[in-house]
Formats: structure tokens, sequence, C-alpha cells
């Protein structure tokens, strides 16, 4: 039995997929299976056509992103942006009211507010203080038996990398037992740090990614589930029949183009360089406390007043995200690295509030 058999929620072991249309397939020159309309839509371009619904899951786009990322075409689901492969594991996996999942706040909120609305347990195991890294000891108290263990690596909002062999020591613990998610949404910052090349030997390990953040298509939304290919089968079970828009796939595959990837990295150096740059000059106005390294497009700051400092910017229509809430973070706010002219007018603003 493969692992994500063994894994699988009982509701979704057996469950028999929906054969739409264009999943069950069929070759001919005029196709009456599908309820559509034999007409173009209105005030399209010509060479458009829309009418028709897309393939089942754009498999040319799954083929592109292996060929970016490193992995084999059926190692790859695409999905509607990585909060989309977030909500299919916990489905996939977790029985309501009976399974777990595993959170390391601070971090990415999403997920332990879908497992809450699906009625999937949370277990905590924070992070450790300043460093945010993984505290394997926190793992050790964790009595029940979770289904899935969420990293985020870089993790968000914090902007650093988890220790490698942290991430290691908790895949081993779980062989069997359970997967490891690792959120990549931020990995083109950093592609050296990425887990891409340890899926094939491990199991139980998978990674989301999205072109949402270094791509610029967040509007888009797409992400990507990149797992074992029984991990990849179970989940496409359940996603939804077309989920990937033709538009959206198309704009996605230009994206990954060489010339695409290419663009993405001279933008994200720019975006790199800029945050270096506002990094030293944060860490020199007297309202800020401490500047957290990052490898990341955001910083996470400590301020001396969070509360005043972000109801000051957002009176001048700057907004920052408010991480205070966050045990340990207190007094924080994450700030995303636009681009010179943004920076500028966050630093004017913030030497303003400061005189
Ligand atoms: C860590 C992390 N994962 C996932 C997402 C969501 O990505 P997507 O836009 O692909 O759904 C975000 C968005 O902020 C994020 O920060």
């Amino acid at each position: 039995m493969s692992l994500a058999d063994k894994l699988a929620a009982p509701q979704i072991k057996d469950l028999v997929p929906y054969h739409s249309a264009r999943r069950i397939g069929g070759v001919g020159n005029n196709y009456l299976n599908a309820n559509e309309s034999p007409y173009g839509a209105y005030d399209m371009p010509k060479e458009e056509s829309w009418e028709r619904y897309p393939d089942f899951l754009p498999s040319d786009l799954a083929a592109k992103y292996g060929l970016y990322a490193g992995t084999p075409e059926n190692f790859v689901l695409t999905t509607r942006g990585a909060d989309e492969g977030i909500d299919l594991l916990i489905r996939a996996f977790c029985e309501p009211k009976k399974d777990s999942i595993v959170v390391c706040p601070p971090t990415y909120a999403m997920y332990d507010f879908i497992a809450e609305a699906h009625q999937v347990g949370v277990e905590v195991a924070s992070l450790t203080p300043l460093e945010f890294q993984v505290d394997i000891g926190r793992f050790k108290g964790i009595t029940g038996k979770p289904k899935l263990v969420f990293l985020c690596h870089p993790n968000n909002p914090t902007g650093n990398l988890l220790r490698k062999s942290d991430v290691k020591a908790l895949t081993d613990h779980y062989a069997n037992e359970a997967l490891v998610v690792i959120d990549e949404a931020y990995i083109e910052f950093t592609p050296d740090d990425s887990f891409v090349h340890d899926i094939a030997s491990t199991p139980n390990l998978v990674i989301l990614r999205t072109l949402s953040k270094a791509f610029s298509l967040a509007a888009v939304r797409i992400g990507f589930v990149l797992a074992n290919p029984d991990v990849i089968e179970l989940l496409s079970k359940l996603i939804a029949p077309y989920p990937i828009p033709d538009p959206c796939a198309r704009i996605a595959l230009n994206a990954l183009s060489e010339l695409g990837v290419a663009f993405m990295g001279a933008q994200r150096d720019r975006i790199l360089f800029t945050r270096k740059a506002v990094e030293k000059k944060l860490i020199e106005l007297a309202c800020v406390e401490k500047v957290y390294p990052s490898v990341t497009n955001f910083l996470l700051v400590h301020f001396k007043d969070s509360k005043k400092t972000f109801d000051y910017l957002a009176s001048h229509g700057i907004i920052l995200r408010d991480q205070a809430h966050s045990p340990g973070l207190e007094n924080h706010l994450r700030i995303t690295i636009g681009d010179d002219t943004d920076m500028e007018q966050l630093l004017e603003c913030l030497a303003c509030m400061d005189a």
C-alpha cells in the first residue's frame, strides 16, 4: 500500500472522482459532451476561443513547472494558488473531528485556518524565540498522531530559512506516519535552499509553490503541489473539475518560459537589492528596535510602538501587515519590499514620525 493510501482520510480513500467530460476524454471532431456553447463569447479577440472547457488539468503547465523546479511532471499538481494546495492536503488526509495537523507559529495563518474550517485539530509546536527555528523538543510533547506537519521555508512572517537538519529530523520522525509539508512560497528569493531535490527519496515530503510572489502573478492564482505520485494522484481525485482557467494556464506557461524565468530573476534581484538598502535605513530610525534578517521580499520589524507606527503610516496611506497579535511578536510589523518610490515614501514617513 502506498503512503498516500495509508494516510488518506477514509472518506477520501475510496472516493471515485467526478468524471468531467475532459477527464473521461475521447477523441472526435464534434464534441457534444459538455453542454458548452458552440459560439464565441461577447467581444472576444478573434484568435481567442474560450467557449470550451479547458483540460481537466493543464498537463503542459505541470510539465513546464516540473522542468523549472527540477522534478518530473507526475510529481506536480497545478492548483489555484498555494492556498488550494493547503486545502486539498487537509481534506485528503484528515478526517474531521478525528485527525490533526501540526503548525509552527509564528507562521502563515492559513494552515490552522483551513484545518479549523474542516473541523481538523491543530497542534502547536512553536518556533524558537528570536531565531524562529523548529523546536524538535516541542514535537516530542505532541501526544496525538498528526497527519500533516506544516513548515514554511522561508518562513512568513519571520523571513528566515529553517535548518535543513531539523526538517530532515522531522521527515525521519514522521516517516510512514505523517506528511511533512514545506511551504516554499518565497523560495525564488533563495532558490538554492529548496527541498525539491529531496522529494523523490522522501515519500512523506510535500512542497507547496506559487507564482504569486517572485513571479508577480498573484492575481492569476497559480500554485503547485510537488510530491511523490501517490500523493499527487490522491489530491487530483479531490480537486475541482477544470480548476485552472485556460487564460491563467497560458499566462503561467509564458512566465515559466526561458525569458519569463530570466525576467523573474532580474526582478527578484532588484527586490533583494532594495531590501538590503531599506534594512540599513530602518535600523537607523529611533522608532525601530530590531530588523530581523530576511532572505525574502519582506522584513519583520520590531518597533518601539507598533500600534502608533501602524496607525501613523495608515493615516498617510501606507499599509503594513500587523503581526502584534502573534505570540512573541508583540510590537512587530511586516513590511513588504515595494519599488524605490514605495520605499522612499515609507522611510520618509517613518522619519517624520520620529521627528
Ligand atoms: C507562506 C505562504 N504560503 C502561501 C501563500 C498563498 O499563496 P497563493 O497566492 O499561491 O495562494 C502565501 C501568501 O501570502 C504565503 O505567504
